[in-house]
C-alpha cells in the first residue's frame, strides 16, 4: 500500500538564541492523516520546533514545506490561513472574554467580508456572521462538549476546560494541520482521557480529518495515540519510528524515558 502524501516537511532546521542551539539541523516528514508525536526532555527544542512550523520563530537555516509549498518565510497569519493551527503549552486565551468569543476569534480569518463590504451589503455580513456562529456553536463546541459553557468567562473555568477552549479556538480555523503543545499538561486523569478522545476524533473522523503534530510528556498518551514518534534531545533528533520501537530504543531510554521512569517511581 502506498503511504499517504507528505503534508509537512521540515528540512535541516537550525535555530539559535544567542549561544543556545535550540534546533540543530532537525528534519522530519509528517504524512496526511498521521498523529506524529515529538517527545524529549525539557529544553530539547520541542516548542521551538512548533514555533518554526507555525511562523512564530524564523529558523536561521533550513526549509519548511506545507503540502509541497515553501512556507519558511511566510508570516504566521498566512500559514494559519493555509490551514496550520496551534494550541499552546500555557493556553493563549482572552481570559476575561467568553468561551464563544474566544472561539470566534479563532474563526475570524475565515470571514471573507471586509469592512467596506459590510457597509454596502450589511445583509450579507450579518448572514455570514450568523452562519459562522452557528458553525462554531454546533460543531466545535458540541464536539468538545463545552456547548453549555459558551457564555462563561474563560478565566473562571477550571484549567482542564480552558485547555479544551484553546483546542476549540484552534479548530475554529478548520485546520489541515494542528500543532498541539503539551495538551495534557496540568490535566487530571479523567481530563487526559477526554482530551485524548477529542484528539482521536479530530484525527480520525473524516468530518475533521486533521493531521496532528503532538508534543507531549505523558508517555501513555503518546504511545496510545501516535502513528510515529520523533525524539529530540538538546536540539537534535536522536530517533524516529513507530511508538513501540521508540519505547524500546536504548538511546531514547537513556536520554529521556529513563529519566521519565525515574520520575514516575519517585512520585
Ligand atoms: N524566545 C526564546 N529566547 C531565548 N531562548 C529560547 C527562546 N525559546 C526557546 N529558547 C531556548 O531554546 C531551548 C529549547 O526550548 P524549548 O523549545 O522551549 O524546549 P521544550 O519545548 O522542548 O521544552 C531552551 O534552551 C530554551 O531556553
Ligand atoms: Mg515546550
Amino acid at each position: 500500500m502506498d503511504s499517504p502524501p507528505v503534508i509537512l516537511q521540515v528540512e535541516g532546521i537550525f535555530l539559535t538564541f544567542g549561544g543556545v542551539m535550540a534546533l540543530n539541523g532537525v528534519s522530519l516528514a509528517v504524512r496526511h492523516g498521521e498523529i506524529f508525536s515529538i517527545i524529549g526532555p525539557n529544553g530539547a527544542g520541542k516548542t521551538s520546533l512548533l514555533n518554526c512550523i507555525n511562523g512564530l520563530y524564523r529558523p536561521q537555516r533550513g526549509r519548511i514545506l506545507f503540502n509541497g509549498q515553501d512556507i519558511t518565510r511566510l508570516p504566521a497569519h498566512r500559514r494559519a490561513r493555509m490551514g496550520i493551527a496551534r494550541t499552546f503549552q500555557k493556553t493563549e486565551l482572552f481570559k476575561n472574554m467568553t468561551v464563544l468569543d474566544n472561539v470566534r476569534l479563532g474563526r475570524h480569518i475565515h470571514m471573507k467580508t471586509n469592512l467596506l463590504d459590510a457597509l454596502i451589503y450589511w445583509g450579507r455580513a450579518e448572514w455570514e456572521e450568523l452562519a459562522h456562529r452557528a458553525f462554531i456553536e454546533e460543531e466545535i463546541l458540541d464536539l468538545l462538549e463545552i456547548g453549555h459553557l459558551r457564555h462563561r468567562v474563560v478565566g473562571m473555568l477550571p484549567y482542564g476546560l480552558q485547555k479544551r477552549v484553546d483546542l476549540a479556538r484552534a479548530l475554529a480555523l478548520e485546520p489541515r494541520l494542528l500543532l498541539l503543545d503539551e495538551p495534557m499538561a496540568g490535566l487530571n486523569l479523567e481530563e487526559v482521557e477526554d482530551m485524548a478522545r477529542f484528539i482521536l476524533e479530530i484525527n480520525e473522523n473524516p468530518r475533521w480529518g486533521v493531521t496532528c503534530v503532538l508534543v507531549e510528556h505523558d508517555m501513555g498518551v503518546v504511545m496510545d495515540l501516535s502513528h510515529r514518534v520523533a525524539v529530540l534531545n538538546f536540539g537534535n533528533k536522536i530517533a524516529e519510528g513507530p511508538p513501540e520501537e521508540i519505547q524500546n530504543n536504548p538511546v531514547v531510554i537513556q536520554a529521556y524515558l529513563g529519566e521519565e521512569a525515574a520520575y514516575a517511581t519517585r512520585r
